[in-house]
Order: C-alpha cells, then sequence, then structure tokens
C-alpha cells in the first residue's frame, strides 16, 4: 500500500456541492491536527454558487474559506463535469499535491478525480462503495467509477467493502472509519437553531406549530422525484396528505423550488400547512431535524443524520445506497406510495415509529481514523523512498 501515496506537496481537498461541506469540515480539522500531515489546500469547485447552499454552511461548520474557487456554476451533467475537469487541471499542476481527497458523489467528486488519476496523482475517497445499484441516478455514475479510480477508499459502513470487492478493488485500498457527517452532526448539535426561532426569522408566525402536535420536515431534490410534472405532483399529493395530520416544514432547494412553479403545481402547496422555507443553514437544519416527529426525505445524508438521530425517516425513493440506515437505523423506503406513506405516518403518530440503534463507528471520530491513517500511509511511502535512494 505504501507506494501508492507519496509524500510531496499539500492535501488538496475539494468540496463542490452543500452536502461536502459537513463531510469535509471534520477532515480539514483533523488533518490540520497531525503534524505528520502536509498541510491542507482546500479547492472548492463553485458547483454551488448561492449563499444559502454555500456560504452560510462554511460559516455554521468552522469550515476555513477555500483557498481557490473555479466558480464553474451550473450546466448540464456533462457541461459541469467538464468544466471543473478544465478548470481543476491547472490547478493540480501548479499545487503537485501529495493527494486529492475527495468525498461523496457528487459531480465535483468525480470531476476532480478523473483529472488527478490521468496526472498519476493518488486519490482518496472518503464514503467509498455506497451502491444504490440504480444507474438512472447521476450519484451512482460518480460513485462507482471515483471508487474505480481512487487509490485508498475510506467506507461508513460494513456493506460498502462488500460492493467494493465485488468490482474488483483490492482490500488493503478500503478501510471502514465510520462516518465524517456524523462527525459534523454531534459536533454541532449543541448549537442547533430552535425551530420556532428559524420559522420566525423566515417570516412564518409561531401559530404554525400552536397545535403542540409537532411538525414533520420535508426535503426533496432528486431529479427522480422533481423534474418531471407527473412525479412532482405525485410527491406533492403525498405531502398534502401528511400535511393534513401534521404541519411540515420544508427547506426547499432551489431546483424544486423552480420546478414547482414551472410545472404549475403551486396551487397543490398553497391551502396545505407546509411552511416552505428558502434552504437553510447547517444548525437550523439540526434544529428542524432533532426535533421533527418524522422527516420525508431523499437525500442521502440527511438519512444518515435521522438514523444518528434517532427521528423516524421516510426516504422517498424505492432504493437507498445507505442500507444501514434501514437495517440499524430508523429509515423506511417509501418511494412515491401514497399509501405507504400513510401506514408509516399513522404508526409514527401513534407509536414514535421504527427504533433503530446508531451503526457502528458513527461516533464522531471518523475523520481523525482517517487522519491516523493517511498520515501512516504517508509516513510508510516516504520511509519506502528513502530507503530506494539509500
Ligand atoms: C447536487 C448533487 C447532489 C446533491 C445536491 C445537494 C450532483 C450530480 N448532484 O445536486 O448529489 O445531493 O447537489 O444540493 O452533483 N442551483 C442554485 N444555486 C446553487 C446551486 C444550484 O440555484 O447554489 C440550482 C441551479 O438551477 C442548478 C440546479 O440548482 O441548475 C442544480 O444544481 P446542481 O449542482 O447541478 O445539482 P443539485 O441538484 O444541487
Amino acid at each position: 500500500m505504501g507506494e501508492i501515496l507519496r509524500l510531496r506537496g499539500p492535501l488538496a481537498c475539494i468540496v463542490g456541492a452543500r452536502p461536502n461541506y459537513m463531510k469535509m469540515a471534520p477532515l480539514v480539522r483533523a488533518f490540520g491536527a497531525r503534524s505528520d500531515l502536509p498541510g491542507v489546500v482546500l479547492v472548492h469547485t463553485g458547483q454551488h454558487y448561492d449563499v444559502a447552499m454555500n456560504e452560510r454552511l462554511f460559516v455554521d461548520l468552522d469550515l476555513p474559506k477555500p483557498d481557490m474557487n473555479l466558480q464553474v456554476g451550473s450546466a448540464s451533467h456533462a457541461l459541469q463535469t467538464a468544466e471543473i475537469m478544465r478548470r481543476f487541471e491547472p490547478v493540480l499542476d501548479e499545487l503537485e499535491p501529495s493527494c486529492v481527497v475527495v468525498v461523496g458523489d457528487v459531480n465535483s467528486t468525480l470531476a476532480c478525480s478523473l483529472v488527478a488519476s490521468k496526472k498519476g496523482t493518488p486519490i482518496v475517497h472518503v464514503e467509498a462503495g455506497l451502491r444504490s445499484f440504480d444507474r438512472g441516478m447521476p450519484e451512482e455514475i460518480n460513485r462507482l467509477l471515483t471508487d474505480q479510480l481512487a487509490d485508498v477508499l475510506y467506507t461508513t459502513e460494513r456493506a460498502a467493502a462488500s460492493n467494493l470487492a465485488r468490482e474488483g478493488i483490492s482490500a488493503d485500498r478500503i478501510r471502514f472509519v465510520g462516518n465524517v457527517m456524523i462527525d459534523s452532526l454531534l459536533q454541532h448539535l449543541k448549537r442547533a437553531v430552535s425551530p420556532l426561532d428559524t420559522l420566525v426569522r423566515e417570516g412564518v408566525g409561531a401559530a404554525f406549530l400552536a397545535d403542540q402536535a409537532g411538525f414533520g420536515v420535508v426535503t426533496l431534490h432528486r431529479p427522480s422525484n422533481v423534474d418531471q410534472p407527473e412525479s412532482l405532483r405525485e410527491a406533492l399529493v403525498i405531502l398534502r396528505d401528511v400535511a393534513a395530520r401534521l404541519p411540515l416544514i420544508w427547506p426547499i432547494h432551489p431546483r424544486t423550488r423552480g420546478n414547482v412553479d414551472l410545472f404549475g403545481l403551486s396551487s397543490l402547496l398553497a391551502d396545505a400547512r407546509i411552511a416552505l422555507l428558502p434552504p437553510q443553514g447547517y444548525l437550523e437544519t439540526l434544529g428542524l431535524l432533532t426535533n421533527a416527529r418524522l422527516v420525508l426525505t431523499d437525500s442521502g445524508g440527511i438519512q444518515e443524520e435521522t438514523t444518528a438521530l434517532a427521528v423516524p425517516c421516510l426516504t422517498m425513493r424505492d432504493n437507498t445506497e445507505r442500507p444501514v440506515t434501514i437495517e440499524q437505523g430508523t429509515n423506511t423506503l417509501v418511494g412515491r406510495n401514497r399509501d405507504a406513506v400513510r401506514t408509516c405516518v399513522d404508526e409514527i403518530l401513534r407509536t414514535g415509529g421504527k427504533r433503530g440503534r446508531v451503526p457502528e463507528l458513527w461516533d464522531g471520530r471518523a475523520a481523525e481514523r482517517i487522519a491516523f491513517d493517511l498520515s501512516r500511509r504517508l509516513g510508510q511511502s516516504a520511509r519506502d523512498a528513502e530507503r530506494v535512494r539509500a
């Protein structure tokens, strides 16, 4: 393993989109705490750029300002990926990093990995090996290809190693370390903003929560749910059903917001007990999730966060790349099946729903384990290089 990583320049840490930030923040901190690791250069591709999707989360997570921003912005998948590659190549030439550290499964993850692999720069993938087995999801393509290119693969749950083994990736490259997203959650939970403060700040009256029944939280942004008029309509009808029993708070993704208007579906939301909010900061989101009676989502990260918080999660997808949240956690797949949602909501309101337990190594120390392992691998390769020279 030692021959794969070379101790040269800095650790080039890549972020691009919202779900990357809560994964990278604990890594940057853990890398910085080890004097035997090279320094960090934080590169933002600019895939996400709105203040609400971006700067606000950096502040909440104490993530340092990126050292550079490639400002690629939005485009089709092909154009966005290509533009990230075009702009990242000269950065890589200039930095000559010891390795490129990528997280998760967004377009920035794959684009930077492709550039690094062609340049012979080692790639470290954090959150490797997750598979939905649904190639209709852009993220599944990003996961499969990034893992094929990566030299070191850190996993969040046991099932990931078997997925990687099946794809021919050798075991010495893979290490089960736990979940860096949960590192962030545990670190910041005590600073979570109260849902009432969030609602009032967004101009939703306190009366919205007056009936003491509590509330549910919604997030939806997967293309399979929100990019076609019919699927988005089905999703909104389900939300109306649930809202008739429990008020819902929905920080809405800009693409989803745009499509509700574009497809002429806003009337479905007009008279329902659904508080639509703009995308929220990390601390506001934690406050909403922790206090929710249930969460309806299609997000990967929120399936994990609700499991860690023991809050029932109904995932509006037909599959998940995070099976541990179903097998051990509080997650249930409901797709866009109205009856399934109704049954689950009944059960949750009656009994509190699925209890679950926190998965192995989701203990707030995953980034520390990664930093330790990386320093061992880099140290080993430096010693090997010395030996060859001597
Ligand atoms: C991306 C990730 C997805 C992740 C999600 C979290 C990929 C393939 N998808 O999806 O895995 O769960 O981020 O949000 O990488 N937009 C804004 N402001 C922004 C960014 C985007 O308004 O700051 C709008 C634009 O209209 C843009 C659209 O959202 O076209 C889609 O953005 P994009 O980054 O392509 O993908 P997401 O849907 O956010």
